[in-house]
Formats: C-alpha cells, structure tokens, sequence
C-alpha cells in the first residue's frame, strides 16, 4: 500500500483524458498533474527538445513526492521514456504506446486494417509500429500525422465545423486509400474529437490511448501492491501558462467547475 500521489504529465492539455478512468477506477488514488501549456504542442518539436522539456517537468513531479510517474502523452512517450527510465530508475514509470499498442494487437486481427494517427513526433519514431510488430508480428498497420488537431483542441475548437473540416483532411483519403477498418487514436488529445470521428466515420473501430495508460496504471500499482489504501489530499492540477482556455478544457474534461478544482500555476526557466 502506498498513498503517494501519482504524477501524471501532458504537453498541455491531452494527458487530462486518462484522469476520468482514474478518478473513476481508483478513487483513493490522489493525482498530480502537469500540462506544459505554455510550451504545447511537443508533436513538433525536435527530440532533443521534447526530452529536455520532459525532465524538467519529471524533475518537478519527483520533488512532488510522486510513487509513479504517468507519461500521458504518447509525443513524450516516443521521444523520451526511456531516457526517464534511466534518470529514474527508483520510480515506475508508464507510458503511452506499449498499453495501447498490446491493446491493439488484441482487438485487431491480421485482416483488419487499423490506421494510427498521431503527431509528427510519434509517427516519425515508428514506436507503435514497432510495438505492434512484437505483441503482434502479423498485423500491419499505417500512420498519419495530423499536426493542426492539437492547437485546435488547446484552442477548443473541437464542437465546430473547422474540426471537422480538419478531420476530413487529415482522414478522407488516409482511410480510404488504405481501405481502414479501425483507428488508434495515438495521440492523448484525440478522444477530445472522438465524437466527431465517429460521427464522420461511423464504420471505424476505434481505440483511445488515453483509456488505456489510466487501464496500464492500474494494472501496475496492483501489481506492485502500490495501491493507495486512502485518500491522503486533495488532486492538483499544474499548468505553465493558465489560460481561460486551459481553465475551460479542464472543467470540460473533468466535468467538475474550476472552483472545485486545485488548479496552480508552475513554469520553468528556460
Ligand atoms: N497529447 C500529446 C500526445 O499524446 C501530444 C500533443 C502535442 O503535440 O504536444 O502525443
């Protein structure tokens, strides 16, 4: 047993989409979470950078006193987690892709045809690629980048005809050139437009990285008896810059008001 916070971190705003499954699942657990939103989006940035920027916020979350760090962002999880493995090896650490890639190759078979959209970053790493192929070593999938969906969402422009007019081109021809069946949505910001995903594609299987790092954490603290017994705080919720905007997407995801909420402001010198 263990009643330490978890440290959960974003670039900005996306990593927020585990919290409900955690809340949900394991209400005991107390949680710290980092949204780098002053610095979002990651997806384009260079390796090097997204790994700087990643210990700066795991260095903050280590000071926080947290048992396990979550990585709930797949940009950071390509480019850095096993960097923070190394920097950390006292703590466990979670990431994104591998949950959602043993996920995958579950739900999915050879016949099927999954497509994954993510930002540059991940796609460019062939992580998911590379997971699928060791949990899975028969079944293909092919990846998009769609770099505008993250601003869009920071901004909140996700019930709009602008996103979906970015959905369609990102998606129109990715999915039907490649003949899609499902869509893993590799990207912690993504099940913000879930809705209209489904909406405009309503054949398409999909499958959210943002459920299955909340389904990885849980399985990780079960097994390694790090459940919290009770509730030791109040959960905290860090941003760099605390715009209106992260403040609504916050009380949207979270459903809860920002009076209800701790909501704090911490940013780094760069
Ligand atoms: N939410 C993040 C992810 O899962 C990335 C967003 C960004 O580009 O900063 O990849």
């Amino acid at each position: 047993m263990d009643n330490r916070p978890i440290g959960f971190f974003d670039s900005g705003i996306g990593g927020l989409t585990s919290i409900p499954y955690i809340m949900r699942e394991l209400p005991n657990e107390r949680i710290i979470f980092y949204g780098d939103t002053a610095r979002t989006p990651y997806g384009s940035k260079s390796v090097g950078t997204i790994r700087d920027f990643a210990f700066q916020i795991a260095d903050f979350l280590d000071s926080q006193n947290v048992k396990m760090m979550v990585i709930a962002c797949n940009t950071i999880t390509a480019s850095a987690l096993d960097a923070l493995r190394e920097r950390y090896s006292n703590i466990p650490i979670v990431g994104c892709i591998s949950p959602t890639a043993r996920k995958a190759a579950r739900i999915f078979s050879p016949e099927d045809r999954p497509g994954l959209i993510a930002t540059k970053a991940t796609v460019r790493s062939g992580a998911y690629e590379q997971k699928i192929r060791e949990y899975n070593p028969r079944l293909r999938i092919c990846s998009k980048a769609c770099p505008a969906l993250v601003p869009l969402i920071e901004e909140g422009i996700i019930k709009s005809e602008i996103m979906d007019l970015t959905l369609k081109h990102y998606l129109d021809d990715f999915i039907k050139e490649n003949d899609l069946n499902g869509l893993i949505l590799g990207c912690t910001h993504y099940p913000l437009v879930a809705e209209n995903i489904r909406r405009l594609y309503p054949d398409l299987k999909i499958l959210s990285s943002s459920k299955e790092v909340a389904m990885a954490v849980k399985y990780e603290l079960e097994k390694n008896d790090m459940l919290a017994g009770e509730r030791s705080g109040e959960n905290t919720f860090f941003a760099s810059d605390l715009s209106d905007s992260f403040v609504n997407m916050i009380e949207l995801i979270l459903g809860q008001d920002k009076e209800e909420l701790n909501i704090k402001f911490k940013n780094f010198e760069i």
